[in-house]
């Protein structure tokens, strides 16, 4: 499947937060639901706060980071008119780089999306220090991917299981010159 010519991929603004909330929720059923016991009740539990003004306003913050300090945050969205169908985000310090959220819509999985929003954010970040990422630990598709791009399991990372039951797992990248 080659990637559909309609997307674009551009800097969030206030409106699209609804847009991402309903993408990002989407994406954690089609993703999570049965891995390590989760079900659609859980999910939904988890990610209702994300349509209530709270949720949409702490959306809304990330999408505004950027601008105010792009040396530190990232977002960018890929969308088709004013549907989302994927994300990137990610942060660094001098001390620390992590890619914080990757998803794309289903039905854009398989179209080169995926490796287009990697390349912009791999660009972003500086390539000569480590780089982490987390996934659940059965994510297979999201591991293989990033596996293509360098990050290693981390066997040895003290990961925050903040997201039982998934169990999550650290993924890291190293730096050229780490
Ligand atoms: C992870 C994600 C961004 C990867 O994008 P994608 O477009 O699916 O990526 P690709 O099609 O390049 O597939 C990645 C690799 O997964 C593997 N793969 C493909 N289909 C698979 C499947 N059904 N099951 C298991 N592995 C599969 C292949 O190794 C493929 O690499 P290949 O190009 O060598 O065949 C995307 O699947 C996604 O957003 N998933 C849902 C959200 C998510 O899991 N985000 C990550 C959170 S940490």
């Amino acid at each position: 499947m080659t990637q559909t010519k309609d997307v674009k991929i551009v800097d969030p603004e206030a409106d699209d937060a609804l847009a991402l909330a309903k993408m990002h929720v989407q994406s954690w059923h089609d993703t999570y639901t049965g891995m390590h016991g989760a079900t659609t009740e859980w999910i939904r539990k988890r990610t209702v706060n994300r349509f209530n003004e709270d949720g949409l306003s702490e959306t809304k913050k990330l999408f505004a980071a950027p601008r105010q300090h792009p040396e530190s945050y990232y977002f960018k969205l890929a969308k088709i008119e004013d549907k989302v169908v994927g994300f990137v985000s990610g942060q660094k310090t001098n001390e620390e780089q992590e890619l914080s959220g990757f998803y794309v819509a289903r039905d854009q999985q398989g179209t080169g999306l995926a490796s287009k929003l990697m390349d912009m954010i791999m660009s972003w970040f500086n390539a000569s220090k480590t780089i982490v990422l987390f996934s659940a630990k059965d994510n297979i598709r999201a591991i293989k991917f990033y596996e293509k791009y360098g990050f290693k399991v981390d066997n040895d990372a003290k990961v925050e299981q903040k997201y039982k039951p998934l169990t999550i797992i650290q993924m890291t990248k190293q730096g050229d010159k780490a």
